[in-house]
């Protein structure tokens, strides 16, 4: 049986290194909140990305404390810019330490609010080298049909945690056997969906990584 944490665990240590700013807003983010930020191995393909891709501007659904803003941020060129979305304001305020502690916040525009009111408002900033979608589930649809009309061409759509908690390829009721209470039905749907539209969109080559949440990466071109 392949050990996908002990896997993990040695990608990150040996590719994705982190430092004391990183480590300090992992740390928070156990103190605070749900650990449900993008672990360091992940935030590195984000980072690998982002420079193969020559990415500039990015709009990011779902901060939490910033940890993966943080990553982006120290990926893009000094003139390159972070759009980054959070509702909770707890969280906001923790994001915003975060990017004083990590010297960014020149990088970052933090929208509070509802993302999908919050999008409207950055829409003439656009179009995006790359949208990230990490935030509330069950708005992962909603949050693609933005980013397909907002993307650049030649830019990417990176959703994170698309096997949803197994849920995707398992179907709701094996999945719920494992997990307690986290998932609705309709949320499962929305995910399936979310990668077949993705996956089968004529105007992007899309591919789903295996990371331990499932990330799905769309560029438009084709
Ligand atoms: C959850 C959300 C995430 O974005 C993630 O990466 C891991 C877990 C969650 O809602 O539990
Ligand atoms: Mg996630």
């Amino acid at each position: 049986m392949i050990d996908l944490n002990k896997r993990a665990n040695y990608i990150r240590d040996v590719f994705a290194k982190t430092d004391p700013v990183l480590d300090a807003i992992e740390a928070r983010i156990h103190s605070d909140t749900d650990p449900i930020y993008l672990r360091a191995e992940d935030a590195k393909i984000l980072e690998f990305l982002i420079k193969f891709g020559d990415i500039k501007s990015i709009v990011e659904i779902g901060t939490l404390a910033g940890y993966s803003t943080t990553w982006m941020a120290r990926a893009i060129p000094e003139e390159g810019h972070i759009y980054t979305m959070e509702r909770d304001p707890e969280r906001a305020n923790m994001a915003r330490q975060s990017f004083k502690d990590a010297d960014i916040e020149h990088k970052v525009t933090l929208c509070e609010g509802m993302a999908l009111e919050r999008l409207k408002t950055i829409e003439n900033k656009g179009p995006f080298d790359m949208v990230f979608i990490d935030a509330d589930k069950h708005n992962y649809l909603n949050y693609l049909y933005w980013a397909i009309d907002h993307v650049a061409d030649g830019g990417l759509i990176v959703g994170d945690n698309t096997f949803l908690f197994e849920s995707v390829y398992l179907g709701i009721d094996e999945a719920s056997k494992q997990l307690t209470n986290k998932l609705r039905p309709t949320t499962c749907k929305q995910m399936q969906e979310f990668n077949k539209i993705i996956a089968d969109h004529p105007a992007f080559t899309t591919i789903m990584l295996s990371t331990k949440e499932g990330m799905t990466v769309a560029c438009k071109r084709v």
